[in-house]
């Protein structure tokens, strides 16, 4: 079978190679488009796949209707927003991500931006520790669970917000449970996001909650930048001058955020929480191994639309 890999943003050198080694060795050949400038050149290179990694790189309606040989699209990473499922499952391609696979790179960079901003960007002005403060985690998955166990290592108190765990499977990952979003912001002087974008998640975190922070506190964003109301954002950073914001990845509205704020916004160019030499090995040969499952014995354990 024919797979494609497909990154604008390549994986490590490393990663690739184990990804061509699982492949081959299961008989299949791989083709890399890396870099590549856009969704046309994406359609052509998919023209004769049988199979897809991608990491955030966008598989649409147009794409899946480009490629007619296409049986399985796996997602190397965690966040599924990228691929259209309902295209996908009228096509009868099986989507997959690979959960957590890339997890504990978006944890250490969620720790690094908290000191990145505690310590005022690193310039010399006097900044402040996070030992001793409160760190508030909305969504305790893969990630938030490695950044709780991180903070509470370097002295943080952890609280957890998750609707869909019960406080006992909270409290085993090692944070305290609360239970509703307006406690979660109001005692957090971190409040770290991990949640997913989704139809109710998208431009779901604004000002009404970010207004209940306490003095001092910054909102991280290692999640998407898509959940986050970027006017409504600004509108309180405004305000409250005491506020920051840190994000994976810039926001619309970045230009002005810093011309308003400052050193208390922060904003990395390129999405970059999944980019370590490590994340890439885990998510890419993870997905190449569920691929090469998938063709061998029709494993659909990461399948993550129906039809
Ligand atoms: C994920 O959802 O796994 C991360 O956001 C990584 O995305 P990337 O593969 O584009 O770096």
């Amino acid at each position: 079978m024919k797979v494609l890999l497909a990154t604008q943003k390549p994986f490590a050198p490393q990663a690739v190679k184990g990804i061509e080694e699982i492949l081959t060795k299961a008989g299949h050949t791989l083709v890399k488009l890396e870099k590549y400038p856009g969704e046309e050149e994406l359609k052509a290179a998919a023209a004769d796949a049988d199979a897809m990694i991608v990491r955030s790189d966008k598989v649409t309606a147009a794409v899946l209707d480009a490629a007619p040989s296409l049986k399985i699209v796996v997602r190397a990473g965690a966040g599924y927003d990228n691929i259209d499922l309902e295209a996908a499952s009228a096509h009868k391609v099986v989507a997959m991500n690979t959960p957590g696979q890339n997890a504990n790179a978006v944890a250490e960079l969620a720790i690094g931006l908290m000191i990145f901003m505690a310590r005022t960007q690193f310039t010399p002005v006097s900044g402040s520790e996070l030992e001793g403060k409160t760190l508030g985690l909305q969504a305790f998955g893969h990630v938030g669970r490695l950044v709780g166990g991180k903070a509470k290592a370097l002295g943080m108190k952890v609280l957890a917000f998750d609707p869909f765990l019960k406080d006992e499977q909270i409290q085993e990952g090692g944070a305290t449970p609360v239970h509703s979003l307006e406690q979660l912001y109001s005692s957090s002087d971190y409040l770290s996001l991990h949640i997913p974008a989704l139809p109710s998640t998208i431009g779901s975190i604004g000002r009404s909650l970010v207004e209940k922070m306490p003095k001092g506190a910054t909102l991280v964003n290692t999640a998407r930048k898509e959940v986050i109301d970027e006017p409504g954002l600004l509108e309180i950073l405004k305000e409250r001058e005491d506020l920051k914001y840190v994000t994976d990845v810039m926001p619309d509205n970045y230009a002005e955020m810093q011309e308003a704020c400052g050193t208390r916004v922060f904003a990395t160019p390129k999405k970059m929480g999944a980019q370590t030499a490590e994340a890439n090995v885990n998510a890419g040969l993870a997905a190449a191994r569920q691929i090469a499952a998938f063709f061998e014995s029709g494993d659909c354990r990461f399948q993550l639309n129906k039809f």
